[in-house]
């Protein structure tokens, strides 16, 4: 049987004490005893290795827009967002582990949308259709733990708007990965948080064997 390869995207500074990647830590357990061949790879966005996304790699970005080879600094810079979309790119199975941080996602997770959302990368436009979505079609497939202490759904803006796996869900869809599970997490301040944990493990469990 032909492997497939996993990537976890941990976007929790938190470490061992992240709720979302103690529940990404409960599906990679059960998608090993699923899928004992594939391989495995985590990937701590904190860990210093996401690249700079300043003035060098944004005038290269634009120089490639405009169809010239980036020089100098924006050389150096193009070639480690070419690295960072390479190591994104490498695996068919993405499993990201997503607290809510402020209403949307940590900053950390958007540095590295805006690293790796590359023309020729992720899309390509043209001025009649738009966008066109690069990974798509290429087997690819998304698993998010979404986690949060105060907003829930079904409560009301008092506790929150939702910007969290709307605008991530956006941004996988404009890739061209579709096939997205989601595994939530979301006690809020009067929820059984006991409860409510093994729910989401349980899930994460179930969601991960047949992934
Ligand atoms: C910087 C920061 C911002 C947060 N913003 C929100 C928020 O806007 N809404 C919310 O419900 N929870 C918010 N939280 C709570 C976390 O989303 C929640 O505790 C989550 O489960 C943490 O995941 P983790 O344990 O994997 O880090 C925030 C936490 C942090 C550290």
């Amino acid at each position: 049987m032909a492997t497939a390869r996993l990537l976890h995207l941990a976007t929790s500074p938190r470490g061992a004490a992240s709720e979302s990647r103690q529940i990404a830590e409960t599906f990679l357990e059960a998608y090993r005893e699923a899928h004992p061949n594939n391989v495995i790879e985590t990937w701590d966005l904190w860990d210093g290795s996401v690249p700079q996304f300043g003035p060098a790699a944004a005038a290269a970005k634009m120089a490639v827009f405009a169809g010239d080879t980036p020089r100098g600094e924006g050389a150096a810079a193009w070639q480690a967002t070419k690295s960072a979309f390479a190591r994104f790119d490498s695996a068919e199975h993405l499993l990201f582990s997503v607290p809510m941080w402020n209403a949307g996602i940590p900053y950390i997770l958007k540095h590295l949308i805006d690293v790796i959302s590359q023309p020729g990368m992720v899309f390509g436009v043209d001025p009649h259709n738009g966008y066109t979505h690069l990974l798509e079609g290429r087997g690819k497939k998304a698993a998010v733990i979404y986690t949060s202490a105060v907003w829930g759904p079904g409560l009301g803006s008092s506790f929150g708007t939702n910007f969290h796996s709307t605008y991530f869900e956006d941004w996988l869809r404009w890739t061209g990965i579709t096939d997205i599970t989601q595994i939530r997490y979301h006690p809020t301040l009067n929820g059984a948080v006991d409860e409510e944990r093994r729910k989401a493990h349980a899930t994460a469990r179930e969601r991960a064997r047949t992934f």
